[in-house]
């Protein structure tokens, strides 16, 4: 049962209900395959865990986004056990610091059962938190003014982890508390070694009853994800441990999460994981998903026999290892190409157009993806180092970049100041979601000066009309903004004779716009051809979100509008006057006197109508092809 929301309209239509997912059928085929498995035995040493049946079997996945799929008995309680020993571990960490902790309690796998009295020699310390002598020593450690106290924190976060509140199971806390001599023995060597400072009885309890935490196999799942989530419930966004422990307790649940068979389960699975006498798997793929599972039979390790099982086989069947090689650090490149190749929706003229075709190579844009840690970095800044000598404009689209680590950051904002002795210029995208880089990047680069090295832009557009203004500037082909051009030099009227424009010039119309003036409106009747004499005019389109999208900007000398004169249409989009605009309009009517009595201007006026459009569609084809790479 996977929990995705259902269409509006009759709820229970098969047609309006979403098909199953292949993750659910995938988990179903899992639990067919595993559940016949008789292997294990119900812990009994507690007697009241006795009374789980053999039979009961989940299998969860959480994602770090927060879907959750769910088969078998998922929402059979049972209790928590040693897999609270991890979720002690962290928030021991949080009340007390990685230091006062490490004085307690050791990092190293024992390669003994899970209730070994493995203590170091001198110091007394348990080896790691994951066995039971330092589970104790952990519970020992969590702060609160009282026992009461204690114990709400711990259920606090427990539920926090799990995304609903938590209660003990009484029956098998007092079942626990009345057999745990073994424990109690623990506790007293641990007293014995000032581990514990004080009667080893109060941690013991307090141990007791968070073993007796009572939760589902949907539970586990969630808590795994919250760890693969960086210690934030991704059901709830509440945070369950913070971020700077939580790296500490993955370690531990890898190298002693599974006791004495932790090397042959990092070996065939190889994800931090935590396991527990009541029959729970808690095993984690960091960054990407929890997986939980229930199946009481244990194997001799204390470890759920189908449990291991399912485990073995999904991290198999979907390379869920986590040492598995990631898909190389390349991979944060997901596209490049320069400005010659690929332009804004600024439409150059021909003299523009043939500069940037030349020169444009000069600016280079990078369109980044997923997380940038040192390796990703590197290949990034391999790629700037080498085409430094060649560039002046480096463009950095951070619109599909998760996460910008620190450490790497810092590697970038020194290619910034680089490029700036340089005299070369960095333009970052899409950052906004980068906001701790951005304002690291103030900061290092405090000066006006330096921060004259790097640009930012809402999105790729601007930054290409940004670097072709900069790489034009300077340039004949140039026209300026507000230059006025007569009839006879628009692009229009390429070919025709003086006589010939001024026939059109008797046909034409004048009209002049002031800035953000809209010249035409979406959906108004397309009955008249503007061709801009002075003045830059931009066509935008209404996004979903309310918001306008350039398509393009236009200057003296091109046109728009040309649908009128194909075929009778209604407007597209809306086109506005960005500046002091003076057009001259030829309508439909115009035109077709035209073609009555000048058919050959028309049929000019429409070659380099058509002309035009020519020179637009292999552009736009040439973009295509150079993002398709
Ligand atoms: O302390 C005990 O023995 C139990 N409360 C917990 C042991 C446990 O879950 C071991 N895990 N596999």
């Amino acid at each position: 049962m996977a929990t995705v929301p259902l269409p509006a309209g009759e709820p229970d239509s098969p047609a309006l209900r979403p098909i199953q997912s292949p993750i659910l059928t995938y988990l179903e085929s899992l639990h067919e395959k595993f559940h016949p498995v008789r292997d294990g035995a119900v812990a009994d040493y507690i007697p009241e865990l006795s009374k789980a049946s053999p039979d009961w079997f989940a299998i969860c996945i959480a994602t770090t986004d927060g879907r959750v799929y769910e088969v078998g008995d998922s929402r059979q309680s049972f209790t928590i056990q040693s897999i609270s020993k991890a979720l002690t571990y962290g928030l021991a960490l949080e009340d007390n610091g990685h230091a006062a902790v490490l004085a307690k309690i050791g990092v190293e796998p024992t390669g003994d059962a899970f209730n070994s009295i493995s203590l170091a020699p001198d110091s007394g310390c348990p080896l790691n938190p994951m066995i039971n002598a330092g589970a104790i020593a952990a519970t020992s450690l969590v702060a609160g003014r009282s026992q009461e106290d204690k114990l709400a924190r711990l259920l606090g976060v427990y539920s926090l982890y799990a995304g609903r509140e938590l209660t003990i199971n009484d029956d098998v806390y007092s079942s626990e508390r009345d057999t745990g001599h073994r424990n109690r023995a623990i506790g007293h060597m641990l007293r014995n070694f000032d581990i514990l400072e004080g009667d080893p009885e109060p941690p013991l309890d307090l141990y007791f009853r968070q073993c007796s935490i009572e939760i589902q196999c949907r539970d586990l799942s969630i808590m795994a994800a919250t760890l693969a989530n960086g210690g934030v419930n991704p059901c709830t966004g509440e945070r369950a441990l913070h971020a700077n422990y939580v790296e500490s307790v993955l370690s531990l649940m890898t190298t002693c999460g599974m006791y004495d068979s932790a090397g042959a389960w990092v070996y065939s699975v190889g994800m931090p994981a935590k396991s527990g006498v009541g029959g729970g798997i808690l095993a984690v793929l960091p960054g990407q998903l929890g997986i939980g599972v229930f199946s009481p039979p244990l194997d001799a390790h204390g470890n759920s026999t189908r449990g291991v099982m399912v485990c073995e086989q999904m991290s198999r069947d979907f390379n869920l290892h986590c040492l598995r090689v990631a898909r190389s650090s390349r991979a944060v490149l997901r596209a490049e190409y320069s400005a010659a190749s690929v332009s804004s929706k600024r439409v150059r003229t021909e003299g523009e157009r043939r500069v940037l075709d030349e020169i444009g190579r000069r600016a280079r844009i990078y369109e980044l993806q997923g997380d940038l840690g040192f390796s990703a970095m590197e290949t990034l800044l391999s790629k700037l180092v080498s085409a430094s000598p060649h560039i002046d404009y480096a463009v950095i689209d951070l619109k599909r970049v998760s996460l910008i680590e620190k450490p790497s950051a810092q590697l970038l904002i020194d290619l910034v100041l680089r490029f700036g002795e340089n005299g070369k210029t960095v333009a970052f995208i899409n950052a906004q979601r980068q906001s701790h880089f951005l304002r690291a990047l103030e900061e290092c680069l405090g000066t006006p000066e330096l921060q004259a090295h790097y640009v930012t832009f809402a999105d790729l557009d601007p930054a290409l009309e940004f670097c072709e203004d900069a790489l034009l500037a300077g340039q004949q082909s140039v026209v300026a903004a507000d230059a006025e051009i007569d009839l006879r030099d628009h692009s229009l009227c390429r070919g025709l004779t003086d006589d010939e424009v001024d026939v059109l010039r008797g046909l034409v119309t004048r009209s002049s716009y002031r800035a953000g003036e809209f010249i035409v409106h979406k959906g108004q009747e397309a009955n008249e051809v503007f061709l801009v004499l002075k003045g830059e005019v931009s066509v935008m389109i209404d996004l979903a979100n309310g918001q306008q999208k350039r398509l393009s900007t236009l200057s003296a000398g091109m046109a728009f509008g040309e649908l009128a004169v194909i075929q009778p249409s209604v407007r597209t989009a809306d086109v506005r006057a960005d500046n002091a605009v003076l057009c001259n309009v030829i309508s439909t009517d115009a035109f077709e006197t035209l073609s009555r009595l000048h058919p050959h201007i028309q049929i000019a006026l429409l070659r380099n109508l058509l002309r035009n459009l020519a020179r637009m569609v292999s552009r736009l084809n040439q973009e295509v092809a150079t993002l398709a790479e």
